[in-house]
C-alpha cells in the first residue's frame, strides 16, 4: 500500500484495501507505543491543525500522535488567524503548504476541506466536516476489529441522526469494508438519497448490505454494535433542541433497546455525548426538557458493553496511522 501524498478527505476516495492497510498500520503503531518502543519516523517535519469547530479527541489525537512521530504542530483558529475574514481558503492552503508537510481541518463544508486540499501541494487530513468524519470511522473500526475479531459480516446499527457527518460515514465506511449497516430513525434523518446509491453500488461489490428502519425494535434484532450520536451537531442552532427530542427521543440507546439486539451486542459512540446532567448543556437542555440523558442512558455508557472510550484512544492510533501513511520524509 502506497499513500505517499494522498489526501484523507472522505472513505469514498479509497478501496477497502487501502482502509484495511491504514487498520494494520494503526494496529502495528499502538503495539509499539504500548510496548515503549519508539517510532519517530517522521521527525523534523512540521504540520498544521486548523480548527474552525472545538474539539478534545481529534486535536489532541492529531497532536499526541505528531509528537509520537517527532512532528512539530501549529494550532490555528479563526480567532487567532486570517482564515475566512481576511484571507481564502485557497491563499491560506498556498501559504501555509509552502511552510508545512501537512495540514488537518476541521470545518464546516465539505467543499472547504476540498478546496483547501486542491490547493496546498501537501497531504490535507479531514478533522471532521458537516458532511463526512472520516478518521472517527478508521478509529471505530479498528475497535470493532479488536472486539470481534473482524469487519466483514458485522451488524451495526445507527440510531438517531443519519443524515449528518457520523450517518454518512458510517454508512460509506460500512459499504466499503462489508458490514451490514442499518440506519434507525424518522425517514426525515436518513442520509441523502444520492449517497444511499453511492454506498448500495459500493456494498454490492463488497459483500455489505443497507437498511433503512423507522422502528427500533425491529432494527436491533442480532446487532453487533449500537451507535450513536448526539442528536444537535456542532454548527447547528440551539433552537432545534426541541424539535430534535421530539423525534430522536424514541431512538435513545438504552437498557431495553440493548437487550433487544442480544448479549453479543456492544455500544459505541464517537463523543462526546449528553449522557447525564454533567455538562453545562446537558444540564441546561435535560432540565428544559425534563430529560435524565439524551441519546443514550447513562446506565448503558457507563455499562461494561460500552466501548466509548476505547475508541477514543483509537483516535489517536488511527490518525497516527493516516499521517504515517501519506507523508514523505526525506
Ligand atoms: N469524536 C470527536 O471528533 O471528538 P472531538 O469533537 O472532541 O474532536
Ligand atoms: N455529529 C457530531 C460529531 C462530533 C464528533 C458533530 O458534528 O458535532
Amino acid at each position: 500500500m502506497d499513500l505517499k501524498g494522498r489526501n484523507f478527505l472522505k472513505l469514498l476516495d479509497f478501496t477497502p484495501e487501502e482502509i484495511g492497510g491504514l487498520l494494520e498500520l494503526a494496529s502495528h503503531l499502538k503495539t509499539r507505543k504500548k510496548a515503549g518502543l519508539s517510532h519517530r519516523f517522521l521527525k523534523g517535519l512540521n504540520i498544521a491543525l486548523i480548527f474552525e469547530k472545538t474539539s478534545t479527541r481529534t486535536r489532541c489525537a492529531f497532536e499526541v500522535a505528531a509528537h509520537d512521530l517527532g512532528m512539530q504542530t501549529t494550532y490555528l483558529e479563526p480567532a487567532s488567524s486570517q482564515i475566512g475574514k481576511k484571507e481564502s481558503i485557497a491563499d491560506t492552503a498556498r501559504v501555509l503548504g509552502r511552510m508545512f508537510d501537512g495540514i488537518e481541518y476541521r470545518g464546516y463544508s465539505q467543499q472547504t476541506v476540498e478546496e483547501l486540499a486542491a490547493y496546498a501541494g501537501v497531504p490535507v487530513w479531514n478533522g471532521l466536516t458537516d458532511e463526512f468524519h472520516p478518521t472517527q470511522i478508521l478509529a471505530d473500526f479498528l475497535t470493532i476489529q479488536e472486539h470481534f475479531g473482524r469487519l466483514k459480516g458485522i451488524k451495526l446499527v445507527y440510531m438517531g441522526d443519519a443524515r449528518f457527518n457520523m450517518g454518512n460515514s458510517l454508512m460509506i465506511g460500512c459499504a466499503k469494508m462489508g458490514l451490514h449497516f442499518t440506519a434507525c430513525a424518522p425517514k426525515e434523518y436518513f442520509p441523502d438519497p444520492a449517497l444511499i446509491q453511492t454506498a448500495k453500488a459500493i456494498a454490492a461489490e463488497t459483500g455489505g448490505t443497507l437498511a433503512f428502519e423507522t422502528d427500533p425494535q425491529a432494527a436491533v434484532q442480532g446487532a453487533d454494535v449500537l451507535y450513536t450520536d448526539i442528536w444537535v451537531s456542532m454548527g447547528e442552532p440551539e433552537a432545534v433542541w426541541e424539535q430534535r427530542i421530539q423525534a430522536l427521543a424514541p431512538y435513545q440507546v438504552n437498557a431495553e433497546l440493548m437487550a433487544a439486539a442480544g448479549e453479543q451486542a456492544v455500544f459505541m459512540h464517537c463523543l462526546p455525548s449528553f449522557h447525564d446532567h454533567k455538562t453545562a448543556i446537558g444540564k441546561e437542555m435535560g432540565e428544559r426538557f425534563g430529560r435524565d440523558s439524551m441519546e443514550v442512558t447513562d446506565e448503558v455508557f457507563e455499562s461494561d458493553r460500552s466501548l466509548v472510550f476505547e475508541e477514543a484512544e483509537n483516535r489517536m492510533h488511527t490518525i497516527k496511522a493516516v499521517m504515517a501513511a501519506t507523508l514523505h520524509k526525506g
